[in-house]
């Protein structure tokens, strides 16, 4: 059974103390009320995940990184590798979203060596995919978001693609306040998921959990995660407010 999951993307905000009274204020009510039946992630910048590790209760919160370098090691300035990730306690990463494709010119070819490097070191991909507005506007959104997949995670084993989660963030609700209509996410989502069974069974493809990302927010995460085939959503902005977050986590 495919878990729900309410992840949160602080993408760069936040100072380190910002963070830590965050990431607390998030597992002070997640403790309280025990929200057992969600999977609840903090995406904190790299520089926040030890100290948000160790201001979590980390059997009901995970932390995970936003991105991590293409190569295992070496002489790369400025990167960090999953291997430093995952020796931090972090259990999860970020992987292709769509600022990272569209500013610092994320590739297929990179995103795959990403995901290789992130399961060998046993860290949980969470892979983004999503199409731009002109993409929605011609209607081709289901054939440009398949693309991204065979060109990344379909190369995977079914073995590896059973420890991923996909998130569904259609670029033109990012940030931008526009949402997708309900039916616009389960549509996506229910092709997302039917080419997953395609690839790789129905087993394989009901086990997945495929978020929602792209203006998720207390009053409309009710209504996006009551659709079939949303199980949960990949949060910004109203992940860095502690009440709207946790009322995204109890949408379920
Ligand atoms: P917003 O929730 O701010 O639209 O961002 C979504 C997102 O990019 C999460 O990764």
């Amino acid at each position: 059974m495919r878990k729900k999951v309410v992840a949160g993307n602080w993408k760069c905000n936040t100072t380190l103390q910002e963070g830590v009274d965050l990431a607390k204020a998030v597992n002070n009510v997640v403790n309280e009320k025990g929200a057992d039946d969600v999977v609840v992630v903090l995406g904190t910048p790299f520089t926040h995940i030890t100290k948000a590790i160790e201001n979590v209760d980390t059997k009901r919160i995970g932390v995970s990184a936003q991105n991590c370098a293409a190569e295992a090691k070496g002489a790369f300035t400025g990167e960090v590798s999953a291997a430093m990730i995952k020796s931090t306690g972090a259990e999860y990463v970020i992987l292709g979203h769509s600022e990272r494709r569209e500013y610092y010119g994320e590739t297929s070819e990179t995103l795959n060596k990403k995901l290789a490097l992130s399961l060998e070191n046993g860290l949980t991909p969470i892979y983004c995919c999503g199409e731009p507005l002109e993409i929605r506007e011609a209607g081709n959104q289901k054939e440009y978001v398949i693309k991204q997949l065979k060109e990344t995670i379909f190369n995977l084993s079914a073995d590896e693609f059973g420890k991923i989660i996909v998130a569904y963030e259609p670029i033109w609700a990012i940030g931008t306040g526009k949402t997708a209509t309900t039916e616009q996410a389960q549509e996506m989502h229910k092709d997302i998921r039917d080419s997953i069974a395609d690839q790789f069974g129905e087993e394989v493809a009901n086990n997945t959990s495929i978020l929602y990302g792209g203006s998720c927010n207390p009053k409309n995460a009710n209504e996006l995660f009551a659709n079939p085939d949303v199980d949960g959503g990949l949060i910004g902005g109203a992940s860095l407010k502690a009440d709207d977050f946790i009322q995204i986590i109890n949408a379920y």
